[in-house]
């Protein structure tokens, strides 16, 4: 069967926008995908027409994709089965709500939104309107993500009980960032929870969450540690402790720990040597995956039987001679080689294909959840954010 094609729509022209909307121009074939393929169609900037005129130009769309000057206007184009949210998080319920209400379906980047009670709006919209609606955590959608979890539910690491999970950036916040940056800025809800600590979060509750019986999982509990960043009062340096329940007979309580930094890095020498940033350890074995968690390429698994199986996950691309250099930030990824967004990408495109309203490996349910404990440990450390971003409210930001 033809693979069927899914027509596109970009809120927002940043940069995580220009990475992902080029992940999605490589061909799906290029991964060994069939069932779908995409177009980018039409992408909006909230500044000017100008600006998104530019962001197609940028990312090599072709000639037909529409700019758009305003939100407002992407969301009216009747040729977009999907728009892809990609402003600051401080942004997304008001951007993604906007998009819901005029009957579009939606991937949002994470975090999802600023607190749980935004999320569970959206999610309620999204079910009265019969919509589908996404959390933009692409690393579940990597098949090193898929191995490890059956590393899990096969029972190869026997019966799993502590994963840690760090996400931490190595750079000197005050002369990294101005003080306006989206990473520092609380009026776009900036600091390492909701940027970084999101995807220790998610290597937590990939392993510990997602395996476990969705009928008896219960959520976890949560202590937490904070340091404010004292330029802006942002989280600089955040810890969080989750104790997920589980039957005695079972193997008992499961522990974890998500922690992020500014200032600590998970790779100090750029060289891999200060080890993997992800350990997730069982009775019988051991899996460990290496900075940058996001974008993971390495695994290492260690079992009690002498066993070490070393794998490299390179991201598939349009290969060598492309001229196309796709990455997010300063650090550019190899010539020819994709971000690994795509594969959100393809699992957005085939809900669509067969009629289901989330995704495969981030159900809304969970995403709902994930913004419970990020409001846990915020309510613990007293990090508020001003009263327009925390709103449920319809409002113009
Ligand atoms: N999945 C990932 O690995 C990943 C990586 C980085 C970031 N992200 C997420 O993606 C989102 C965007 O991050 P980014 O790094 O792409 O940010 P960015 O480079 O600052 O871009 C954000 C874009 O949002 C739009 N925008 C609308 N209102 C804005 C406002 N008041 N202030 C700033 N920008 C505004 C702007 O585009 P126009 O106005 O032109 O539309 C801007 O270019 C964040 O939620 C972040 O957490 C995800």
């Amino acid at each position: 069967m033809a693979p069927k094609e899914t027509r596109w729509g970009i809120l927002a022209t940043g940069g995580i926008a220009e990475t992902f909307t080029k992940d999605l121009l490589i061909d799906p074939a290029t991964r060994n995908v069939q069932n779908v393929k995409h177009a980018v169609v039409a992408a909006a900037s909230s500044s000017s027409l100008s600006r998104a005129q530019e962001f197609l130009k940028s990312v090599g769309a072709p000639a037909s994709a529409k700019p758009y000057g305003s939100y407002e206007e992407l969301v009216k184009d009747d040729n977009i089965d999907i728009i892809y949210v990609a402003t600051p998080h401080s942004h997304h319920y008001q951007n993604v709500m906007l998009c819901l209400e005029a009957g579009k379906n939606v991937l949002c980047e994470k975090a999802f939104t600023v607190n749980a009670a935004q999320a569970k709006k959206l999610v309620e919209t999204a079910r009265q309107k019969n919509l589908f609606l996404m959390e933009a955590v692409w690393t579940r959608y990597f098949p090193l993500s898929i191995y490890v979890r059956e590393a899990i539910t096969s029972g190869k690491l026997g019966t799993v009980i502590r994963v840690s999970a760090d996400n931490s950036f190595g750079v000197i916040p005050e002369e990294t960032f101005d003080t306006g940056h989206r990473m520092v800025n609380p009026d776009l809800a900036g600091g390492i929870l909701l940027d970084t600590g999101i995807y220790s979060l998610t290597w937590v509750f990939q392993t510990l969450y997602l395996t476990q019986d969705p009928k008896t999982r219960k959520p976890p509990h949560v202590l937490s540690s904070m340091q404010k960043y004292p330029v802006t009062g942002a989280d600089e340096l955040t810890t969080i402790l989750l104790t997920f329940p589980r039957d005695p007979q079972e193997g008992g309580d499961m522990h974890a720990t998500a922690t992020g930094g500014f200032r600590t890095s998970n790779d100090i020498d750029g060289k891999g040597t200060a080890g993997p940033a992800v350990r997730i350890q069982g009775t019988k074995g051991e899996m460990q995956v290496w900075a940058p968690i996001f974008r993971p390429t390495r695994t290492r698994l260690i079992l009690k039987d002498g066993t070490t199986d070393d794998k490299n996950w390179p991201q598939p691309g349009p290969g060598q001679g492309s001229g196309w250099y796709n990455g997010f930030g300063a650090k550019k990824n190899a010539e020819g080689e994709g971000h690994g967004m795509f594969w959100e990408a393809d699992e957005a495109a085939t809900a669509l294909l067969e009629g289901r309203k989330e995704g495969k490996y981030k159900s809304l349910d969970e995403s709902v959840l994930i913004m419970e404990v990020m409001d846990e440990v915020r309510k613990q450390n007293g990090l508020t954010y001003p009263e327009k971003i925390e709103t449920t409210e319809r409002i113009t930001l």
